[in-house]
């Protein structure tokens, strides 16, 4: 896009505080390469007004679609006229769609861009077992892809125990038969183990998992992005294990985004 015209179609992303997100660049910048006549804007909404500004952006017609963060992804869920089966039972939407008619259609793809991550790296999740450390958002939507990705059985474990069976609950609902277990801090046993709690972000951080218990033939995966070495990675590095930083995420991330809100040319 050169020029800002008539012809232009808008996407917006929706979240307070806004000053810190990069999706507009990334995403107006993937829109340039793809050769999209389209703009990305930040839109700075509290969660009190963000209903009343969703049913405006609806009758908006050239409004390609909406990208979601905190703190309204699971507020957004209801605001859709429609959820795919995950997000709904993830219960939150990062990525809505506007339709023709104004319909709204919302998915989560959080967990999908932590997978295609992985897979982009040579990583796959099919038929091997893992261990997801945290319950919180983030472990919420990878729990449900990978065992959309069909990994052979899943152990979750959390601070909150509460968390755990709550989440492993609703996977077992939503894919009947499949191994979910809740574990402790030991990792060992898995060949995936993923960080998904917030732990590593700080310096002072405790480990999110017994790190001591990892063996050489586990892959160790975080998505934490900031520091792209946390500890955890350093310490499955010591212990011989491959390693995979929590940047893939987001960058694989942008592109099921762009694909879901249809940013074509
Ligand atoms: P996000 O949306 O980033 O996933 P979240 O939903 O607040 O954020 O989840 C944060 C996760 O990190 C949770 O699994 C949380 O554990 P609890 O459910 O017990 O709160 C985990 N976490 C954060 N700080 C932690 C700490 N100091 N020790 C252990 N787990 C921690």
């Amino acid at each position: 896009m050169t020029e800002i015209t008539g012809h232009t179609r808008v996407w917006a992303i929706l979240a307070d505080p806004i000053h810190h997100v990069k999706t507009p660049q990334a995403l107006n910048a993937l829109m340039r390469k793809r050769g999209v006549d389209g703009v990305l804007i930040p839109i700075h909404v509290g969660a009190d007004d963000l209903s009343g500004l969703v049913s405006g952006l609806r009758t908006m017609r050239n409004l390609g679609g909406l990208i979601v963060t905190v703190p309204h992804k699971t507020a957004m869920v209801a605001l859709c006229d429609e959820v795919s089966p995950a997000a709904r039972a993830i219960g939150a939407v990062n990525t809505v769609r506007r339709e023709a008619d104004g319909r709204l259609v919302g998915e989560m793809l959080d967990g999908a861009g932590f997978v295609a991550g992985l897979r982009q790296a040579g990583i796959e999740p099919k038929g091997r077992s893992a261990y997801l450390a945290g319950a919180g958002g983030a472990a919420n939507a990878i729990a449900f892809a990978l065992a959309e990705a069909g990994v052979s059985r899943l152990t979750v474990a959390n601070r909150t125990r509460s968390k755990c069976e709550d989440l492993a609950q609703r996977l077992a609902e939503a894919y009947p038969g499949f191994a979910v277990e809740i574990g402790s801090p030991d990792p060992s046993g898995h060949e995936i183990v993923v960080n998904a709690t917030s732990l590593g972000l700080r310096e002072n951080d405790p480990l999110p998992l017994d790190a001591d218990r990892l063996t050489p033939d586990q892959i160790v995966a975080e998505i934490i992005m900031q520091p792209e070495t946390t500890a955890l990675l350093a310490a499955a590095k010591e212990r011989g294990c491959r390693t995979h930083p929590g940047g893939p995420m987001l960058a694989c991330q942008l592109e099921l985004m762009a694909d879901f809100t249809e940013m074509r040319p």
